[in-house]
C-alpha cells in the first residue's frame, strides 16, 4: 500500500482483527531490525513461529493482532491486507484481592511487540490498535470478568500507553557490573537451579503468593490487590525463548536457572531465578543483561545473618552466569527492601539503584471499579515481562 493511499486512522473502515500467518510473518520480517537483536530475519522467523508452540501458548495463550482497513483491496499476488499496526496478546494466570477480602483466580493479558512499520508511523495507527484493544478488553471483561487487567512494558516512555489508560506503576532496579573476575560462591551453601527444579519452586511460590493475597495490604486495608502468578509456563516462555537465542548465538542452552539457599536454622529457603538476554550478543557483550526473573524468601521471618548469607551467595552466583554468557550487567527489578540493603551493604556488587523512566516501564490498565494507580500490585518483577 503506498503511503499516499493510506486511509485515516479514524476511518470507520478500520478495524482490529487476526493476521493470517503470511501476514504475520510479513509483521515478524518488518520487526525483525527492531528486536532480532542478534537474530538473522530466518532465525527470528523461526523463533517467533516457536515461541507459538511451547506451553504458554496452549488454548490460545498467545494471539497476534493487526489493525487492517476493512475496505482496503488485499494484494492480489499474495491476498494480504495492509497491516497498519501490530501486536500481540498473552494470557497470564492472575489474582485479585476485592475490597470484600476474596482472592479470586482471573485471567489478565499482557500486551507486546506493539509495532508499526516505519512509513506509516505517526498517522495513530498505534494509538488506534491500543485503543481497539482496550475497547476489546473492556468488553470481554464486561461479558465474562476476563480479562480482569491488562499489563504492558513500555519501551517509548510513561505517555503514550497512559492515553489509554495503561498507566506506569513500580519501576525501580538494583544493578550491578558484573566484575572480569567475580568473587565465588560457597556451593556448599548455594544450589544451582536446572530445569528439574521448576516445577516444585514454581509451585512453592504460587502457595505463598496466594497466602500474601489473603492477607489485606499494610497500610490500607481496603485497597485492591492484583498479582500475575509465576507459574511455569510463564517461566518456561523466557527460557525457551532465551534457549533458542543462545543456542542461535553461541551454539549451546543455558542449564542454570536461578541459585537456591536453605537457612540451617529452619530449613526455609531463599531463591532467585534469572535469564540472560542478549540484546548484543557476541558482538556487543555490553549490551547483554542478566535479569532476575523472580526473587524469592519463603520465610519473611529469616534472620538478617541468614538472609544476608542468602542474597550474596544468589547474586554472587548470577554474576558467574553473567559471566560465563557474555553478560555485563546484573539487575533485579523492584526488589523487597531488604534484599536491596543487603546488596547495597555488599560492597563487592558497587551496585546501583534506578529508577526506570523510559524503557521497561511495567504498566496496568485496570477494568475493575476505581484506577490502576488505587491498586497493589504485588511481586511486580521482570518474569511478567512480555
Ligand atoms: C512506537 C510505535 C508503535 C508508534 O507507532 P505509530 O503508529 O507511529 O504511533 P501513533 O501515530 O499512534 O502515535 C505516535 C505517538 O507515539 C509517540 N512515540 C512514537 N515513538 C516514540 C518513542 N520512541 N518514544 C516516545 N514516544 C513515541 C509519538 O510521539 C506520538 O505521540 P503523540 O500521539 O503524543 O503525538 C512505532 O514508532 C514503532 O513501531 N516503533 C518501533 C517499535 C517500538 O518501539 N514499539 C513500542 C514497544 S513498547
Amino acid at each position: 500500500m503506498s503511503t499516499s493511499a493510506l486511509p485515516s486512522s479514524t476511518s470507520p473502515t478500520i478495524i482490529l482483527t487476526n493476521p493470517t500467518p503470511p501476514e504475520r510473518n510479513r509483521t515478524w520480517t518488518y520487526s525483525q531490525p527492531e528486536w532480532g537483536n542478534s537474530l538473522t530475519v530466518p532465525e527470528y522467523l523461526n523463533r517467533e513461529e516457536y515461541l507459538l508452540t511451547i506451553p504458554l501458548a496452549r488454548n490460545g495463550g498467545i494471539t497476534n493482532w493487526i489493525l487492517t482497513d476493512s475496505a482496503a483491496a488485499v494484494n492480489p499476488d499474495t491476498t494480504e491486507r495492509p497491516v497498519l499496526a501490530s501486536c500481540e496478546t498473552l494470557r497470564k494466570r492472575a489474582l485479585v484481592r476485592g475490597k470484600d477480602g476474596i482472592v479470586r483466580d482471573v485471567w489478565a493479558y499482557g500486551i507486546a511487540s506493539v509495532f508499526t512499520y516505519s512509513e506509516f508511523r505517526g498517522r495513530g495507527y498505534a494509538s488506534k490498535m491500543i485503543e481497539l484493544l482496550r475497547e476489546y478488553m473492556t468488553a470481554k471483561q464486561q461479558e465474562s470478568g476476563e480479562p480482569a487487567f491488562s499489563i504492558l512494558f513500555s519501551d517509548i516512555g510513561k505517555e503514550f500507553y497512559a492515553k489509554h489508560g495503561w498507566m506506569p506503576l513500580e519501576n525501580t532496579q538494583i544493578e550491578y557490573r558484573v566484575k572480569e573476575s567475580p568473587v565465588e560462591f560457597d556451593a556448599s551453601v548455594i544450589k544451582l537451579l536446572g530445569d528439574e527444579d521448576l516445577a516444585a519452586l514454581t509451585e512453592r511460590d504460587e502457595e505463598l503468593i496466594r497466602r500474601e493475597m489473603a492477607l489485606p495490604n499494610s497500610s490500607e486495608v481496603s485497597k485492591t490487590r492484583v498479582a500475575v502468578l509465576p507459574d511455569i509456563d510463564t517461566l518456561q516462555w523466557h527460557f525457551y525463548r532465551q534457549a533458542f537465542i543462545c543456542n542461535t548465538a553461541y551454539g549451546r542452552k543455558p542449564t542454570v536457572h536461578g541459585a537456591l539457599y536453605t537457612s540451617p536454622s529452619t530449613g526455609s529457603r531463599v531463591w532467585g531465578l534469572f535469564e540472560r538476554n542478549h540484546y548484543g550478543g557476541p558482538n556487543k557483550p555490553e549490551k547483554n543483561v542478566l535479569s532476575f526473573l523472580r526473587f524469592v524468601v519463603e520465610d519473611s521471618d529469616i534472620i538478617d545473618e541468614e538472609l544476608s548469607e542468602a542474597v550474596v551467595g544468589i547474586f554472587r552466583a548470577a554474576e558467574k552466569e553473567a559471566k560465563d554468557w557474555e553478560c555485563s550487567k546484573v539487575e533485579i527489578w523492584n526488589p523487597l527492601g531488604r534484599v536491596r540493603k543487603i546488596v547495597e551493604i555488599a560492597a563487592e556488587f558497587e551496585s546501583i539503584f534506578v529508577v526506570r523512566d523510559a524503557k521497561n516501564l511495567a504498566s496496568l490498565n485496570w477494568f475493575g471499579e476505581g484506577t490502576a494507580e488505587d491498586l497493589d500490585w504485588v511481586v511486580n518483577e521482570r518474569f511478567e515481562w512480555c
